[in-house]
């Protein structure tokens, strides 16, 4: 009779050994929740096509964000609902804008809690892109060209308001060239030097958003971002996007979505140093809410191996709505 050589199986006998030779582990660290605010009071309104997902008014903030705390989750991303959209997105810049007055009211209670805020105009603008845009008529329909250089000064005073505001960490998602070297700049010149930039750096023009324009009725009026955001078909371009942001000085870099890319995050890891992000977005998590509801998977399990993924893949952190269910279930463990 022959024996096998190798014996895989010896360290996969028990759970004990197989949790000493685990080589990936998620924690309530890896974790950074993403919350929606709006006006209103009393609002705790569902996301229809993100179950689970609220828009918060600043009063039933502080509940929900007292649960984040208690669970142990260190960090939150702002998103917001305005009341007034216009052309330049100006209620993304203003100092009593909804995002702005969220920070102040989380960062009045949760002194530690970290308020990473969203750097970008497309919640903000009536034509739903992340920048300004020129428009023009063409055979009846309107069209427009978003225009970089322009949209750089809003994006900066955007980044400069939010900081002011007491957002700890500025997290540019607009996708224009250059937006790190001119947040950056406009940052020191306005004293928050010490504010870190998280740079949404590999960002491509994805379906996966899908749920997260309802949510923040974001959607472009006309056209599309693919004059900004990645090829899903491209990598090399994935690494001079980083490349660039390293040199501009950004301070972590991000991949965004995280499922479909996973490639991605490993090649970003592999080729630069910086603290690096992991986005799991919107349809990624209406994906696997939908299926659950069905009763079609183990929610837990999947979440559980698709963050897992992420973080083997060479993500530092994760940005995922599951933040709070992960938290949970990680403590029941
Ligand atoms: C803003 C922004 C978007 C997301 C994060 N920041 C939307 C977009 O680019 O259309 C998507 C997040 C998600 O889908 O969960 N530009």
């Amino acid at each position: 009779m022959s024996f096998p050589i190798v014996r895989h199986r010896r360290l996969r006998q028990s759970a004990n050994i197989r949790s000493l030779v685990r080589e990936t582990v998620l924690t309530v660290d890896d974790f950074i929740q993403p919350i929606f605010v709006a006006y209103g009071t009393g609002v705790k309104k569902e996301i229809p096509s993100m179950p689970g997902v609220y828009h918060f008014s600043l009063d039933t903030l502080e509940q929900e964000v007292k649960e984040i705390v208690e669970l142990g989750i260190k960090a939150v991303l702002l998103f917001g609902i305005p009341e007034t959209k216009d052309a330049i997105g100006s209620s993304g810049f203003a100092e009593d804008g909804i995002v702005q007055e969220a920070t102040r009211v989380i960062k009045k209670l949760y002194p530690d809690l970290l308020v990473v805020a969203d750097t970008c105009l497309c919640e903000f603008t009536d034509h739903g892109h992340c920048g300004m845009v020129h428009t023009y008529e063409r055979d009846g329909h309107v069209c427009g060209d978003v225009m970089n250089d322009e949209s750089l000064e809003l994006l900066a005073r955007t980044a400069v308001s939010q900081a002011r505001a007491g957002a700890d960490i500025i997290a540019p998602s607009n996708m224009m060239d250059g937006f790190v070297q001119a947040i950056r700049a406009a940052l020191d010149e306005n004293g928050f030097s010490h504010i870190p930039i998280m740079s949404y750096s590999v960002k491509y023009a994805s379906a996966f958003y899908g749920p997260f324009r309802d949510a923040a009725d974001s959607a472009p009026q006309f056209g599309d971002r693919k004059t900004y955001q990645m090829d899903p078909a491209n990598v090399r371009e994935a690494l001079r996007e980083a490349e660039s942001d390293v040199l501009e000085g950004a301070d972590m870099l991000m991949v965004k979505p995280a499922l479909a890319f996973m490639d991605v995050i490993r090649l970003v890891r592999d080729q630069f140093d910086l603290p690096l992000v992991a986005y799991n977005v919107s349809g990624e998590y209406s994906m696997v809410k939908a299926a659950a509801q069905q009763g079609w998977i183990n929610e837990q399990a999947i979440v559980t191996e698709m963050l897992l993924g992420m973080k083997r893949a060479g993500a530092d952190m994760i940005i995922t709505y599951f933040s709070k269910d992960m938290a949970r279930w990680l403590r029941e463990a």
